[in-house]
């Protein structure tokens, strides 16, 4: 069975307006291009641990609404796409799933969107879709997201649950729980803008053209 909504998060900030939704086919095959090629960039891959090149068929797939477990978001700043981002393995019995997010572009790394789009996507997760543990996992390598996610308020976390995610056994397991974000971040929560996508609006929000 198909997912019968699509999920968007907004948020006005002083320095422009940032965008996380859950894309209809059409918008996928306006990102796809882009996102291949920072899947495929070397600094991007070292960092995702990716194994393989992807091609454009893995996007596709990685958007199809069809998975039950999972839910993929296309991140724009004032209607760029700058990334994407996931919650995989959602497991509606245990409330539990894993995070994954791409700022794509090595020049735009680095200035904070990382962080607010994990922060606006951790508040769907919690406040919308009723999650009450995300979990991730990192490369040590991986300096930027180990401290995005510290940021966040994650924390170190080896239990059976979190470590059942790892590709690698020196992979860094952290995870989050939903009162702990509460605590930390129920006021920028107010900020944002968390609602369903209506079935006609497909592009609402989308790019009409590369910056
Ligand atoms: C990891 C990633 C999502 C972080 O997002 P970002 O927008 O670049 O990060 P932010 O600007 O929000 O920075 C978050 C924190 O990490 C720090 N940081 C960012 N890149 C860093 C780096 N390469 N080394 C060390 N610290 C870094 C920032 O300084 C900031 O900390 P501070 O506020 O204390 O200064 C992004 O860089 C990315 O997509 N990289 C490639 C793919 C990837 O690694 N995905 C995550 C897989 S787990």
């Amino acid at each position: 069975m198909s997912q019968p909504e699509r999920w968007s998060v907004s948020w006005q900030g002083g320095d422009g307006r940032l965008v996380a939704r859950e894309p209809a086919g059409p918008e996928v095959e306006a990102a796809a291009s882009d996102l291949l090629a920072w899947y495929n960039e070397e600094h991007n891959r070292a960092m995702m641990a990716s194994q393989e090149r992807m091609n454009l068929g893995d996007v596709r797939e990685q958007f199809d609404g069809a998975q039950e477990d999972r839910r993929s978001f296309l991140l724009y700043a004032d209607g760029h796409l700058l990334g994407d981002a996931d919650l995989r393995h959602i497991d509606a019995a245990t409330r539990t799933a894993e995070f994954a997010i791409m700022i794509g572009e090595r020049k735009v790394q680095g200035r904070g969107y990382g962080t607010r789009f994990a922060l606006m996507l951790h508040a769907l997760a919690f406040e919308a879709l009723g999650l009450e543990r995300i979990y991730v996992t990192i490369i040590p390598a991986n300096r930027g997201s180990l401290r995005l996610f510290e940021k966040l308020g994650y924390r170190a976390d080896d239990s059976p649950a979190a470590r059942s995610y790892v590709d690698e056994q020196d992979d860094v397991t952290m995870s989050f729980g939903r009162d702990e974000f509460r605590k930390l971040h129920g006021e920028t929560v107010r900020q944002l803008a968390i609602g369903c996508i209506p079935a006609d609006d497909p592009a609402r929000d989308a790019p009409a053209a590369k910056p």
